[in-house]
């Protein structure tokens, strides 16, 4: 059979690119837009086919050589194989269609604020366990496939994720403990703290959870291991996270995310301000700081626990209320709040929230946005509701992958 050969012309969101063939349509993974590949089918993918490519006959000028050994096998990184001013330019049109599929402009001078280094960035890992011959190892999923690839490294994380890898398999191994399914390690960004989380396939059972501890201590002596909650610092402030909650996994590129969206917000003193979504309170503290007071709406109840407790470590004037956003908006007051910031889980907004938005009918909205199409659908719901979209920026959360974070700055008009 004569090969496939694919002329890929257009970014995809999920890092494949776009190639129509004969009217066919085809999703190619590790192909460049512009570039003429050698490809291989791989099934369908919501519908569309989907192809790899195994051979580059024409490269694109952005093409780099993954640094990589796993790049093409470990699902974790889609997009090694470009040079990194490429992947930003290539997100930034993803967040352009996706706001023109919704019929939305994206803002002619968004900013798209990447990394100066783009690699070692992820300050917390979920790594799967998997019995090999010699023992436990740890690794990632392959692409699109639940069999587990074991890694020795992996350069989007923390140096010091990766060295814990091999210390907490060789533990695991001393202890000859069975039934692993994962561990999920994060590191303190200013400090010495490692704080885990070993499952296990199935209701934990009793096993030497201390003397496991104590092993991957002695392996790993110029780090602290910590197995309830760890701290995280920035701009003076100080936050207890845990790991049942959630953190911004790429701490450098945190300062900037939070810096552009107060920057939008422009909370004044003695306004009153909405967190929405609000985790562990850090959005929050840093708006309270600027002299507003801050309800945070958060429904984890770990998160609104730590929150409450960030809120008082750093004296910052934030109110929790804990439940769901779509409920908790129903009982707010028309003109009680002036501004609100949201950032949303993938899924974005339920409409109830979304509606309960319009009828505050607050003055501004900072909606923050870990998937462009569920925010451009949300922020059409918002202009539809009389809001018109100010300011947008994309920041590169996820370098080497596909994972876009946008923002948009809403006024009403
Ligand atoms: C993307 S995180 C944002 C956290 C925070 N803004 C930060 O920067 O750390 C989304 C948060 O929304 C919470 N959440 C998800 N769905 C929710 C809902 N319907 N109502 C309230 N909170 C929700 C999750 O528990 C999570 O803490």
């Amino acid at each position: 059979m004569a090969p496939l050969i694919l002329k890929p012309s257009a970014p995809a969101h999920g890092g494949a690119a776009v190639a129509r063939e004969d009217g066919k349509v085809w999703l190619v993974n590790y192909a460049l837009p512009g570039e003429v590949v050698e490809a291989e089918p791989r099934g369908r993918q919501g519908g569309v086919a989907v192809a790899a490519a195994t051979r580059v006959i024409e490269a694109s000028p952005h093409r780099v050589a993954a640094p990589c050994p796993y790049f093409g096998a470990c699902g974790g990184c889609q997009l090694q194989h470009a040079a990194y001013a490429h992947q930003l330019e290539l997100k930034r049109q993803v967040v352009e269609d996706a706001w023109a599929r919704a019929g939305l402009r994206l803002p002619p001078d968004t900013a798209v604020l990447g990394m100066e280094d783009a690699w070692r960035y992820r300050i917390r890992g979920e790594f799967e366990a998997v019995s090999e011959a010699d023992g436990w190892r740890f690794g990632f999923h392959r692409l699109r496939s639940h069999s587990v690839l074991p890694i020795d490294g992996c350069l989007i994380h923390d140096e010091r994720i990766e060295r814990a890898l091999p210390a907490f398999a060789a533990a695991a191994n001393e202890q000859r403990l069975t039934g692993l399914q994962n561990l999920l390690l994060t590191v303190e960004p200013t400090g010495p703290g490692l704080m885990w989380r070993l499952r296990f396939t199935g209701p934990e059972p009793s096993w030497p959870r201390d003397e496991f501890a104590r092993r991957v201590a002695e392996l790993l002596p110029d780090l602290t291991l910590l197995d309830d909650a760890m701290s995280l610092e920035f701009w003076g402030m100080t936050f207890r996270i845990r790991s049942d909650t959630f953190v911004q996994t790429n701490y450098r590129q945190m300062l900037v995310l939070y810096r552009a969206a107060l920057d939008m917000l422009q909370a004044r003193s003695g306004e009153r301000v909405l967190d929405l979504y609000a985790g562990i309170g850090t959005i929050s503290a840093a708006v309270a700081r600027a002299g507003a007071s801050v309800t945070a709406v958060e429904e984890n109840p770990h998160a609104v626990q730590l929150g409450r407790l960030n809120a008082r470590i750093n004296s910052a004037r934030v109110e929790y209320v804990p439940g769901k956003v779509e409920a908790s908006l129903r009982g707010v007051r028309l003109g009680h709040f002036q501004a609100a910031i949201l950032d949303p889980p993938r899924a974005g907004c339920e409409p109830a929230a979304l509606a309960e938005l319009i009828r505050l009918g607050l003055e501004r909205l900072v909606y923050v946005s870990c998937e462009p199409s569920t925010h451009a659908r949300d922020l059409v719901s918002l202009v539809r509701g009389g809001y018109r979209v100010r300011r947008a920026a994309i920041v590169d959360m996820f370098p080497q992958t596909y994972h876009i974070e946008s923002l948009a700055l809403l006024e009403r008009s």
